[in-house]
């Protein structure tokens, strides 16, 4: 997780101006020789120094400025070019301290402001370095934090020698952090506040680590926290000595002995402004967030790897999460999410990944009040990722995955191996199917997608579906396995609309005809010719409406003539009215045993049973069995 606690940083350019004789080269060659040059150049070599040596583990580039050798043009350009400016004065002259404001800060202002355009937020941050601090007996500090108050763009400030070379390698220090952990993205000096954008980060980490959702963080989610964000456990006696501090500062900081929102934030603004700007940045990096405080593309979406015939499904890992993250927000413990408690438990992300309203009900199983239960969370969640996996994955960060499992969301996926292996193998290794269900206008699909959701499908009777939510999916039992299966409502536009291979390429094809309609059959016999006839994709045969009068087809062959001739199951009669559920476990399993159709299997003649019986041989006993039970559910209902 590493690559996520640093700033994106790979270098750190650091530019010394100041006043002649104010001690720059001297500064710089005092750091890198660790003693005080007696005799210097007017201007010091640019030197770099190695990452594995600078405290923050980044190589860092030292530039000093002379005027003796310098143009304001050249200046001007390493002005640009750095990413923090040392401003130096000497504390024993005040012109050169004077110079700080009359001269060098909006000098550094203007230079930045008219080569980049850049917005005030975006200053070039600054460090004031007063040196020949040993030939003094005071400080300036007061007149320098006067400066700072006006310039908020100044990081921080620091007095030192080149001489005895007191605070020299912290002074390079202070530069490094002006880049790595800037203050002004966090806080606010004027209101000696956060930031809006920083506080938004934090509220979404306070509760992200607010595991009991309570509104507190107590001693174990602290630890939790702390171990998650700098690897080390928090002491016991640190964690008591936190918890104090903040109630003396915020009495409703601390309440029952845990902290609460307002107590972490102050915590935050605390470390900020006691200049421990690395603590609080190496959170908001653990949860994500880049130098703009934005969630990172690479925290969001890793790269995952799908090749071309393979799929994408929840680990168990990712379900494990998904089950913490729905007990978590079952609040009332009904084993189902009230809107009120799903868009609670979406509020770490920028928005709910699906509308409660118009698609949880349509899209997987509910209770009766129309509530997401768990079997209808994962169900939901299985859909998006087999559809849709970056999304998955960016909202598995949204809602802390990374953090909490203290890895990166992508061992949340499962990459299901390609389906030529499983045909070759004969097996399928996968617990996801999508089925696409094709059929003339009126024929009853939306009523069959939707029929594999409730308990009661006869409730779904004469009604007209309006929104159009495209996917159902629910789980059967396949031979004692659980699957899951994905039913997508092809929406025919027009009798001789093209499908376009999208629609055509599923795991099983669904071909609806409405059994009452004499015109209904002809148009999924073009479709099955058309796109089917020479696939690998098994394919069902399913005449709805089966409880009104059936009527013959005006086609040139009747459906179970059909189904004959092109070695089909016999067409599976379908009513909404008899309540029955075996199609869709049908339909999985044609699913799950592909290579039944490839094999010419899917036929009730005992005579293909034979001639399977050798090339089946090597598939197991599973395959028989398969066989049988479809045979068996095939001859259902006619
Ligand atoms: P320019 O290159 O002319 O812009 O000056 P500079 O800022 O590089 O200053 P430089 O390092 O040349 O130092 C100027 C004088 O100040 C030299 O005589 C140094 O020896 C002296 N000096 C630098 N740092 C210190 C210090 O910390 N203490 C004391 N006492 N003298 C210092
Ligand atoms: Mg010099």
């Amino acid at each position: 997780m590493g690559q996520y606690t640093a700033s994106q940083r790979k270098n750190v350019r650091i530019l010394l101006v100041g006043d002649a004789g104010v001690g720059k080269t001297s500064l710089i060659l005092s750091l890198v020789s660790e003693e005080y040059p007696e005799e210097v150049p007017p201007r010091a070599e640019e030197i770099t120094i190695p990452a594995n040596v600078t405290p923050e583990q980044v190589p860092t580039n030292i530039v000093d400025f002379s005027s003796v050798e310098q143009s304001d043009d050249a200046l001007a350009a390493e002005i640009n070019k750095a990413h923090v400016v040392c401003i130096v004065y000497a504390v024993d002259d005040d012109d050169s301290l004077d110079r700080i404001t009359s001269h060098w800060l909006p000098l550094v202002r203007s230079t930045c402001n008219s080569a980049d355009g850049e917005p005030d937020e975006a200053r070039k941050p600054i460090v004031l370095v007063g040196n020949k601090i040993d030939l003094i007996e005071y400080s300036t500090i007061d007149s320098v934090l006067a400066i700072m108050e006006d310039y908020p763009e100044i990081e921080s400030c620091v007095e030192c020698s080149a001489k005895t070379l007191h605070n020299i390698s912290e002074m390079f220090y202070y530069a490094q952090k002006a880049v790595l952990h800037p203050t002004s993205p966090l806080y606010i000096m004027e209101d000696q506040d956060l930031t809006p954008a920083c506080k938004k980060s934090l509220v979404r980490i306070f509760k992200i680590c607010d595991i009991d959702s309570d509104n507190l963080l107590n001693d174990y989610e602290l630890n939790l926290f702390q171990r998650r964000c700098f690897n080390t456990p928090l002491q016991p006696q640190i964690l008591d000595e936190v918890k104090s501090v903040i109630q003396k500062n915020v009495p409703d900081g601390i309440y029952n002995d845990a902290v609460t929102l307002k107590g972490f934030l102050f915590l935050h603004c605390l470390f900020i402004q006691r200049g421990r700007n690395e603590t609080t940045w190496a959170v908001l990096r653990r949860f994500g967030y880049n130098d703009q405080l934005e969630m990172c593309q690479e925290y969001l979406r890793p790269p995952l790897k799908i090749p071309p015939g393979s799929s994408t499904e929840l680990s168990h890992r990712g379900q494990q999460f998904l089950i913490a993250v729905f007990e978590r927000y079952d609040r009332d413990g009904d084993g189902a999410l009230s809107p009120e408690e799903h868009k609670m438990l979406f509020s770490t992300c920028p928005s709910a990944p699906w509308s409660y309203s118009t698609d949880i009900r349509k899209s997987c199983p509910t209770n009766d009040a129309g509530w997401v239960t768990l079997h209808g969370w994962l169900c939901r969640w299985t859909l998006m990722t087999l559809v849709d996996v970056v999304k998955t994955l960016e909202y598995l960060a949204y809602l802390g995955f990374n953090v909490h499992e203290n890895d990166s969301q992508l061992v949340a996926i499962h990459v299901t191996r390609e389906r030529r292996i499983d045909l070759a193998k004969r097996q399928s290794s996968r617990s996801v199917y999508k089925c696409h269900v094709i059929g003339p206008k009126g024929s009853g699909k939306t009523g069959l997608c939707r029929g594999f959701l409730i308990d009661e499908m006869s409730k779904l009777l004469g009604k007209e579906f309006k929104t159009n939510v495209v996917h159902c999916i629910n789980s059967v039992q396949v031979y004692g396995q659980e699957k899951h299966l994905i039913l997508r409502d092809i929406d025919v536009r027009h009798a001789l609309d093209p499908l376009q291979p999208q629609e055509v390429n599923c795991d099983v094809a669904c071909l609806v005809y409405d059994a009452s309609n004499p015109r209904s059959f002809e148009y999924i016999a073009r479709i099955y010719i058309k796109y089917y006839a020479e696939s690998k994709i098994p394919v069902m045969i399913v005449g709805t409406k089966c409880d009104l009068d059936e009527r013959r087809q005006d086609y040139l062959m009747q459906p179970s003539e059909f189904c004959e001739k092109y070695k089909l199951l016999p067409p599976h009669l379908f009513s909404l009215k008899t309540n029955k559920k075996e199609l869709y476990t049908k339909l999985a399993t044609m699913a799950a045993f592909p290579y039944l159709r490839q094999f010419g299997l899917m036929t009730e003649d005992p005579n293909v049973w034979l001639k399977a019986g050798l090339g089946v041989a090597a598939a197991t006993v599973l395959g028989f069995i398969v066989l049988k039970a479809i045979s068996a559910t095939g001859t259902h209902g006619r």
